[in-house]
């Protein structure tokens, strides 16, 4: 056991002076066990550069993004920050519903660990940025299940244009009228930032990929999804009011 452990570490050393200084300078002591984790379950579609690009990605409808590029998704930090490590292991944890990103739940929690920190390993943003931590979540209203809140919420979803990329109810006297969910008049021309195509689907689901929970929606709709059209309404819409949309999105469940 000493003699393979002995090994496993002097193999270590050895890949970890290959790797880029990024890696050196993020991970802590189980970099190797992170990299051994990555290749066994996640290259095959992240790929072994972690540019998304695997053997297996070619198949897949939404396609994983860049590592290399270091923008994500699922973050509880402003729009345009690295998420924190724990967003990191959550997404890994749960996986990413609606997408081929399976639940990694049953890897004990160090491989878990070991393997977010392996992913900061590909972009040095994450040795040139500070850390930044989560915006706060304040506490979920308490009439969020009320009729009223819905209603503001579907006003609020008119107002703010959601309808353009979501579909679903219209502006005012917009022509037409309401546009089909998941089928606005923006829908057709969205990208992300890697030039492809970026769908805004029908809300209309019980499942969003950065989690169901009111509180979730709310994170999702205060940070925005990087590298994706869908915006940060931190600034532009108030607490109530994106509480009102969490309402409203959430009475339309199918
Ligand atoms: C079967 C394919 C597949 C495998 C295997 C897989 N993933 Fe993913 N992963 C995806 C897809 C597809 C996405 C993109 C989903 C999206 O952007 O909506 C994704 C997204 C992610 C994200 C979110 C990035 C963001 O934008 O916030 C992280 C983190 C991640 N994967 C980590 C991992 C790790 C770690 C493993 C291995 C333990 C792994 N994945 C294995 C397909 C896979
Ligand atoms: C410019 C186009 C655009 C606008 C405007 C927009 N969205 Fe989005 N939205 C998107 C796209 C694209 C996605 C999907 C991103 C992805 O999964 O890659 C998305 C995703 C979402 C999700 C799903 C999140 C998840 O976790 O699955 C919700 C909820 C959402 N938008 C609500 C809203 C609301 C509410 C508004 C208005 C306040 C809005 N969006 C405005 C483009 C837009």
């Amino acid at each position: 056991m000493k003699i393979l452990s002995r090994c496993l570490w002097l193999c270590g050393v050895g890949m970890v002076l290959a790797l880029p200084v990024a890696a050196r300078a993020v991970g802590g002591g189980d970099l190797e066990r992170g990299r051994e984790v990555y290749r066994q379950f996640c290259r095959a579609c992240h790929g072994d550069a972690g540019d998304g690009k695997g053997p297996a990605a070619e198949l897949l409808n939404t396609p994983p993004r860049d590592f290399q590029r270091a923008v994500f998704k699922f973050r509880s930090t402003p729009s345009g920050h690295l998420p924190t490590r724990e967003d990191l292991e959550r997404t890994i944890a749960f996986g990413i519903p609606k997408t081929a990103m399976p639940s990694w739940k049953s890897l004990p929690t160090r491989d878990i660990r070991a393997v977010a920190d392996f992913i900061r390993s590909f972009s040095p943003r994450w040795v040139s940025e500070p850390p930044v931590s989560a915006v706060p979540l304040p506490k979920t209203p308490g009439d969020i299940a009320s009729q009223a809140a819905v209603l503001r919420g579907e006003e609020a979803y008119r107002a703010a244009g959601c309808w353009e990329c979501h579909g679903g109810p219209a502006g005012k006297g917009a022509e037409g009228g309401a546009y089909p969910w998941g089928e606005g008049p923006k829908a057709a021309e969205l990208r992300d930032d890697q030039g492809r195509p970026s769908s805004a689907y029908d809300l209309r689901g019980d499942y969003f990929k950065g989690g169901s929970r009111p509180e979730d929606i709310f994170r999702t709709l205060t940070t925005g999804m990087d590298g994706t059209p869908m915006p940060s309404y931190a600034d532009s819409l108030s607490e109530r009011q994106r509480w009102d949309l969490v309402a409203y999105l959430i009475s339309l469940g199918r």
